[in-house]
């Protein structure tokens, strides 16, 4: 009797236990739901991401049956790439950070130093903000590593800028770029009210010293939302600036769909990162469709000294709908290929790296949903909400291949250079 009783109380004791199930940064294949507006890079052997939310099952109920639907990440994360692995079995190991978190935070990578910066961004529920602070991350080669602050050379006009969200950012060598944004009582401490932010900021990874060009070298008014890329061409390089909503700098509505200007994907805009002279180029092929904000994209050098950009997903803001399409925009011919649509849905507010040599890591993003629900409360049709493309094959895949061969243009790409 006695045992019994004990044993049966044990029981209680263990349903208590599952009861209380934590929320995890990085949930189970199983309870993962959702993850969105992270910010990623690549360093070595390793892909890390920051930010952002994340929703899953707690005691098997779905996020709509929680207090949150999606909650905040609270650590980086790091993939290791030496390894291969499914989007069903990888691993993905939690590190922690000095402070609360933030989605769609802007990233700097500084490859020769082989080390990557976050700054601004929105911070999740407004908990916790924070001064204007640039974070670096030094990778300590096992998956792990250190954050720390990393202080301006030029401090006072560093205090002095407006931090945002949504701004276009891209490394360069040597500068970090963020083009636009907007800045709200959620992106900086004691703001008041909702701008748009003009112009573009520089950061030189370098010098650490801060730059905004707004007035002196910006190739844009404002801009939001799009993504840029630095492609090795040429002495300095050259920017290549992709989608996005630019909207009046002084309008009291700041996010109105009518007057904003929709960037499309036939005329593209480009820029000399050093003298910052600005171009614009015609594209020919399959135009991949506009206005569209919150897309990724991932640049590849092929053995030609050409360069091919993927682009993915992304939302059109003006129409409110979701994209589940991609495209292949091949340099210098600048010319577009519409490549297989996503195999796992609609998707925006993601992030793509390249990986291992010809691969595309696409991690996270939410689909439609309501707009309470911001798409977390519909479980992720990829596992973990990661993705892989193979842009040499042109397929998706679920797992990855560290062993992959050099990356070459796609045999249909190629054809159109041999093609003239
Ligand atoms: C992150 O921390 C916040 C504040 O403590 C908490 O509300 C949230 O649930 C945490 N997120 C996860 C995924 O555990
Ligand atoms: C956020 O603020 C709360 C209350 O001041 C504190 O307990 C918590 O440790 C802070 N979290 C972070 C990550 O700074
Ligand atoms: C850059 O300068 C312009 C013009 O003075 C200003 O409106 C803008 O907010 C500044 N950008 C940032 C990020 O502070
Ligand atoms: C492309 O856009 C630029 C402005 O960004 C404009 O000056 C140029 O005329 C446009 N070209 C075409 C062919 O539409």
């Amino acid at each position: 009797m006695r045992f019994q009783f004990s044993s049966s109380s044990l029981l209680a004791l263990s349903c208590l236990g599952c009861a209380a199930q934590q929320l995890s940064d990085a949930p189970s294949r199983e309870n993962f739901y959702r993850r969105g507006q992270v910010s990623a890079t690549v360093i070595g052997n390793y892909v890390y991401f920051d930010g952002g939310e994340i929703s899953q099952l707690v005691d098997g109920k779905p996020p709509g049956q929680q207090n949150y639907q999606s909650n905040s990440v609270n650590s980086t994360i790091s993939i290791d790439l030496s390894k291969s692995w499914t989007t069903s079995d990888v691993v993905m190991r939690t590190i922690e950070r000095p402070w609360y978190s933030k989605m769609n935070q802007v990233i700097w990578t500084d490859r020769e130093a082989g080390h990557f910066y976050l700054w601004g961004g929105t911070w999740i529920r407004g908990r916790n903000m924070t001064e204007n602070t640039l974070w670096k991350f030094t990778p300590d080669g096992n998956g792990a590593g250190t954050w720390t602050v990393e202080p301006a050379a030029n401090t006072k006009f560093f205090n002095d800028l407006h931090q945002s969200e949504r701004s276009v950012f891209v490394s360069t060598k040597d500068t970090g770029f963020a083009i636009g944004g907007i800045a709200s009582g959620w992106t900086g401490l004691y703001r008041a009210s909702n701008q748009i932010i003009p112009g573009m900021v520089a950061f030189n990874m370098k010098t650490k010293i801060w730059q905004n060009g707004t007035t002196a070298f910006s190739p844009f008014d404002s801009l939001l939302g799009g993504t840029a890329e630095y492609v090795p061409f040429g002495p300095n390089g050259l920017v290549v600036v992709l989608g996005g909503t630019a909207h009046p700098v002084n309008n009291g509505k700041v996010l109105d769909e009518d007057t904003a200007r929709h960037f499309d994907f036939h005329n593209l805009t480009l820029f000399d990162p050093q003298t910052k002279r600005q171009y614009w180029q015609v594209a020919t092929g399959t135009i991949p469709p506009s206005p569209r904000i919150a897309f990724c994209t991932a640049g590849f050098q092929n053995p030609d000294s050409g360069y091919e950009i993927f682009l993915f997903g992304g939302s059109n803001a003006r129409d409110r709908f979701v994209y589940d399409d991609a495209y292949v925009l091949s340099l210098p011919g600048f010319v577009w290929t519409k490549v297989p649509t996503s195999p796992a849905g609609l998707r925006r507010s993601l992030a793509c790296v390249p990986v291992g040599k010809r691969q595309v890591l696409s991690i996270g993003g939410t689909s439609i949903g309501d707009s309470k629900s911001k798409g977390f409360n519909e479980q992720d049709p990829a596992p973990q909400g990661l993705l892989l493309f193979d842009i040499t094959e042109l397929k998706w895949k679920d797992s990855y291949d560290p062993n992959a061969a050099a990356y070459v243009r796609a045999a249909d790409i190629e054809a159109w250079y041999s093609n003239g």
